[in-house]
């Protein structure tokens, strides 16, 4: 490495960790002990353990902070193995340093907002507590390196690695995984329902009733750990930006540094967000585009809106919601979902007699098009919500304000309905406005009058 390049990343390094004497940091630099991968291991598997050992019930908050955590570790290391690899130390391993250093400041605020849940949780063991601190120990620890000490690691050898594995693998680039064909489950038969895993006011607390959020089950590249949420922010009807969050972490302690992509200054107008039922794909956003019977998808990219009109007679502006026995819920007359294969649309029309209708949401020449569709005999106002799983269509109906049924389902590769599927799950608040299955990691994402709640489906 250059002394120049040593330099700026001493000086930058200096910065970061406000180490006010460049006397230090030369200290620093002379140290050789290579990245302690063995403890941070043994830290990720203590959280790990420490998550299994608390109990879900009363401590759901808790354990949404821990699985952050617990997936938070995972990136750091891959991070570090990246920052590993690049062999030239130049501004790629200054930013990639960067990276670190924010996932750090993250890490640390996530556990102080588990330590100050777990002082208001008499309910605690003080045995996890004792965990929990001996975690932020080793982390403060791991925090406290200098990794520089990373790039500077023997590169002669990372080298002669990479020329055996190229040497080995040919120079072919590896295929991207395929989607399974919908119908075939590579999980197996959906049979429950658990937890919820997830349970966070997120950013804004109590401040958007309706809303949506989850994962993009085929992110871009870089952005595979990043969840999404789109607040209904006018009149509980409306939306116009999309605000992204780098981990679920940040989701949970509200921290959303790329902030939100608009789709329009202004709410609502032409081809802004209508209704709750929205879901993110490819990185567009797919929805009800405000006042037409059609789904909109806005490319998070381009920033530029396609459209999709849907079949003469579907029922829009809030005349199809869907409907427990006291209330129906504002516009959401469309229901956008993701599974293993791609994007659905679920609608009713005059000539179903408001009966569920689904149709594929596919890319087509000319932008998209409304791939095969399904008609099936349940009636959309005896529905609290849907969402696709393997190719079928799931439906919920509520029971009490604690209890929600999965009831119905609709298999698109055989053609079956079943009106008897009886799966329960329990809920933490009374309605919930938005439901989908993210195929990412298997879990349902429930938006519940402000909160962002999450289930485990579990397959045979
Ligand atoms: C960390 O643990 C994983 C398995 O959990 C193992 O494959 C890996 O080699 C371990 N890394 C180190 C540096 O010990
Ligand atoms: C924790 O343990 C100590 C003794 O080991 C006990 O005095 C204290 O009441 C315990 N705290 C809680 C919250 O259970
Ligand atoms: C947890 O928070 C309390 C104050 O609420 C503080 O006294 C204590 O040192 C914190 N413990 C850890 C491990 O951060
Ligand atoms: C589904 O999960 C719940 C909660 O874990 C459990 O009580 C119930 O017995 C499970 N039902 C089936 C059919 O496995
Ligand atoms: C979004 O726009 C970008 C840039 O124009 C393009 O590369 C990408 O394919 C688009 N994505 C979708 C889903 O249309």
């Amino acid at each position: 490495m250059k002394l120049s390049l040593l330099l700026s990343l001493c000086a930058l390094f200096t910065l970061t960790l406000q180490t006010p004497t460049a006397e230090k940091c030369d200290c620093e630099l002379s140290n050789t002990k290579p990245f302690p991968h063995d403890q941070l291991n043994s830290t990720q598997s203590k959280v790990a353990d420490c998550n299994n050992n608390v109990t879900p019930q009363k401590t759901v908050e808790l354990e949404s902070l821990l699985l952050g955590l617990e997936r938070r570790l995972p990136q750091l290391v891959a991070d570090i193995s990246e920052l590993e690899q690049d062999d030239d130390g130049g501004m790629y391993g200054v930013l990639a340093l960067h990276v670190i250093e924010n996932e750090l400041t993250e890490l640390r605020l996530l556990i102080d907002r588990l330590n100050s849940t777990m002082v208001t949780n008499r309910q605690l063991s003080n045995d996890t507590i004792q965990q929990i601190s001996t975690i932020k120990a080793e982390l403060q620890e791991l925090e406290t390196y200098d990794t520089l000490q990373v790039i500077k690691r023997d590169q002669t050898n990372k080298r002669l690695k990479r020329d055996l594995d190229q040497c080995m693998n040919g120079h072919q680039p590896t295929a991207p995984p395929t989607l399974p064909p919908h119908g075939l489950c590579p999980h197996g038969r959906f049979v429950n329902v658990t937890g919820p895993r997830i349970n966070t006011a997120g950013e804004y607390p109590g401040s958007f009733k309706y809303g949506a959020w989850g994962r993009d089950p085929k992110p871009l590249e870089g952005r595979e750990s990043w969840y999404w949420y789109v607040p209904m922010s006018a009149s509980n009807k409306y939306a116009h930006y999309v605000r992204l969050y780098s981990s679920l972490s940040s989701l949970v302690v509200g921290v959303s540094v790329p902030g939100n992509v608009m789709i329009h200054a202004s709410n609502p107008t032409t081809n802004t967000v209508q209704g709750p039922n929205v879901v993110l794909y490819g990185g567009a956003l797919y929805y009800n585009c405000y006042n037409q019977d059609s789904v909109c998808r806005f490319n998070l990219t381009s920033k530029t809106v396609t459209t999709l009109q849907l079949p003469k007679g579907t029922r829009y502006n809030s005349k199809s919601n869907f409907c427990q026995v006291d209330e129906c819920y504002l516009f959401t007359d469309l229901d956008l979902a993701t599974d293993e294969s791609g994007v659905w649309v679920i609608y009713t029309s005059n000539q179903d007699y408001g009966n569920l209708v689904l149709s594929r949401v596919e890319e087509g020449p000319d932008g998209l098009q409304l791939g095969q569709t399904w008609h099936t005999s349940v009636y959309k106002q005896a529905v609290t919500n849907t969402f696709m799983a393997c190719g079928v269509l799931y439906a919920t109906r509520f029971v009490s304000k604690d209890t929600e049924e999965i009831f119905y389902s609709y298999d698109t590769a055989t053609g079956q309905e079943k009106f008897n599927v009886g799966i329960y799950f329990p809920k933490m608040f009374t309605n919930m406005y938005y439901l989908n299955y993210s195929p990412l990691d298997q879990m349902l994402h429930t938006y519940c009058e402000s909160n962002m709640v999450s289930y485990k489906v579990v397959f045979e």
